[in-house]
């Protein structure tokens, strides 16, 4: 089963799926002290711009596990074109468990393949040597959503779902997880996620006038600006977190 086609229309000019920047995530690589054959499992690797760009700049080795069929099509393209060596599968990732454990696993920005922050942890250290390192990127609340109202343009699924800051590293604490790094989003690199979709969704609606999706691709161009500068920049953070098991 491919994912819906909307996230492939406001993310085709992306290289990363998430609100994070080229620096953010190379500052990432280098925070991680990665060397020459490092390998690296990446569920729900999107285009793969983490493996294909670590591969370049440290030289380690990896695979990436994505859904969608579009994603991975561009990963492959996006590896070739940096003249790396990195296997991407097209698949379901929850459950998805490496052939020989890897020394970085890392899942950015779909914690629900393993229901959770904790259910993903587990996930991901059925693939990990010990010692290694997981790698979570997870969304978290800036500031208390005041209402129902910034909750639902935040974008969020449920007040619930998402921790304070201290909350969520409170959290890998209790569920047996050294905090060991982190990167962490900016409203800069939110907006270079979040902004660059309505300018290739406003594209893609001048090009497309008889797609199915129209209307509907339509009406969220019509809203998500608003909506974001007024909830979503202000209210949700979003970091990747590098975690060692105790
Ligand atoms: C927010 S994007 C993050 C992509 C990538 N990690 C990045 O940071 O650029 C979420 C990704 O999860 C993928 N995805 C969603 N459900 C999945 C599943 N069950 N198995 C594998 N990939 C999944 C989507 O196709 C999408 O590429």
């Amino acid at each position: 089963m491919d994912i819906p086609r909307q996230h492939t229309i406001r993310e085709a000019n992306h290289r990363i799926l998430d609100p994070f920047t080229d620096e953010k995530l190379a500052t990432l690589g280098r925070a991680l002290r990665l060397t020459p054959g490092t390998s690296v499992l990446d569920l729900a690797c999107g285009t793969g711009e983490m493996l294909s760009t670590w591969a370049r700049a440290h030289g380690t080795v990896g695979t990436g596990v994505d859904r969608s069929s579009v994603f991975i099509a561009r990963a492959r393209e996006r590896a070739t074109s940096l003249g790396v060596q990195v296997t991407f599968v097209n698949g379901d990732a929850s459950g998805y468990v490496a052939e020989r454990p890897v020394d970085v696993a890392a899942c950015l920005g779909a914690s629900w393949i393993g229901d959770g922050v904790v259910g993903t942890l587990d996930l991901l250290e059925k693939s990990l040597r010990p010692g290694g390192l997981a790698l979570l990127g997870e969304p978290f609340w800036r500031e208390d959503p005041p209402d129902e109202a910034t909750v639902q343009g935040s974008g969020a699924p449920s007040r619930d779902r998402f921790r304070s800051l201290p909350a969520l590293v409170e959290s890998f604490g209790e569920a047996g997880w050294d905090l060991v790094e982190m990167v962490l989003a900016d409203e800069d690199s939110w907006d270079r996620y979040v902004a660059a979709q309505w300018l290739t969704t406003r594209r893609w609606l001048d090009e497309n006038p008889s797609d199915e999706l129209w209307t509907e691709m339509r009406a969220e161009l019509d809203t998500a600006p608003l909506a974001y500068v007024t909830y979503q920049r202000r209210y949700l953070g979003w970091g990747v977190f590098a975690l060692m098991r105790r």
